[in-house]
């Protein structure tokens, strides 16, 4: 009876908590909470100070320049302009962001995850090859090619990818539900470490030999 009761109790504690598990960020408590610019506040919280309702202002809301592309003379031939809580004050506590992305002919945006947003991109110009991996087991692809005006989603935390197959610059737009995504790129994560991982976890974890992981090490180094 006791172990009955025990199991109840616990099942009870369980479903009770479940509206406590958010998706995505939590839902704000109050119109607005425009980020006070405190960089020099020595507390690090989860979220940022509200300025003072009664000082806010449009340009708290605002963002300018997202019509610029991106300088995509780089190793992966694509840039991201993210306009989030960082650039836009105002974004604080609602759960949502922005990105302009552009492509160069075969740029790409390499493997990445937003630990904390699920996005959907729409294309403006070009054509891009788009996938996302699903997590263990399995790692199902599901990949896509996509036109102006095609949107399509990536879910949150997956390894995704857009690569511009198109003989154009593309451009791409996308929303995010957080207002601080946070990127994960798997290259530079996993072989451009600060400092680097030790080569031997490295080859053990993929499986090749060590002269592969030095290669690989080296370029994202560079
Ligand atoms: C916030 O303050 C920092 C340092 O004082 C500054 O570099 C940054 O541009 C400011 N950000 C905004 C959005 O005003
Ligand atoms: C992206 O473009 C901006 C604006 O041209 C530039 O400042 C930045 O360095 C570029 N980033 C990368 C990774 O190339
Ligand atoms: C883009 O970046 C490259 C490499 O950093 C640089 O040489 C070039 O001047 C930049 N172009 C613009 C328009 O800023």
């Amino acid at each position: 009876m006791k172990i009955v009761f025990g199991f109840l109790a616990t099942i009870i504690l369980i479903v009770s908590l479940a509206p406590f598990s958010y998706a995505s960020d939590p839902s704000p408590l109050q119109d607005f909470c425009v980020a006070l610019n405190a960089s020099a506040v020595p507390v690090f919280v989860n979220g940022k100070f509200c300025k003072n309702p009664n000082m806010v202002v449009a340009d708290d809301f605002y963002f300018s320049g997202l019509n610029k592309p991106g300088n995509t003379s780089n190793a992966v031939g694509s840039n991201v302009t993210a306009v989030n809580v960082d650039n836009l004050p105002g974004l604080n506590t609602l759960g949502i962001s922005a990105v302009r992305i552009d492509y160069k002919p075969n740029g790409l945006n390499p493997p990445h995850t937003h630990p904390r947003a699920t996005e959907i991109l729409v294309v403006l110009e070009g054509t891009l090859f788009v996938g996302f991996v699903t997590s263990n087991p399995g790692n199902k692809l599901f990949t896509k090619y996509l036109n102006p005006g095609d949107v399509f989603v990536f879910p949150e935390g997956l390894i995704h990818f857009q690569l511009n197959v198109g003989k154009t610059n593309a451009i791409a737009f996308a929303g995010l539900s957080s207002q601080n995504p946070g990127v994960i790129t798997i290259a530079k994560a996993v072989f451009g470490s600060e400092p680097t991982i030790d080569p031997n976890v490295l080859a053990m974890a993929f499986q090749v030999e060590m002269n592969m992981i030095d290669s690989l090490l080296q370029a994202q180094s560079d």
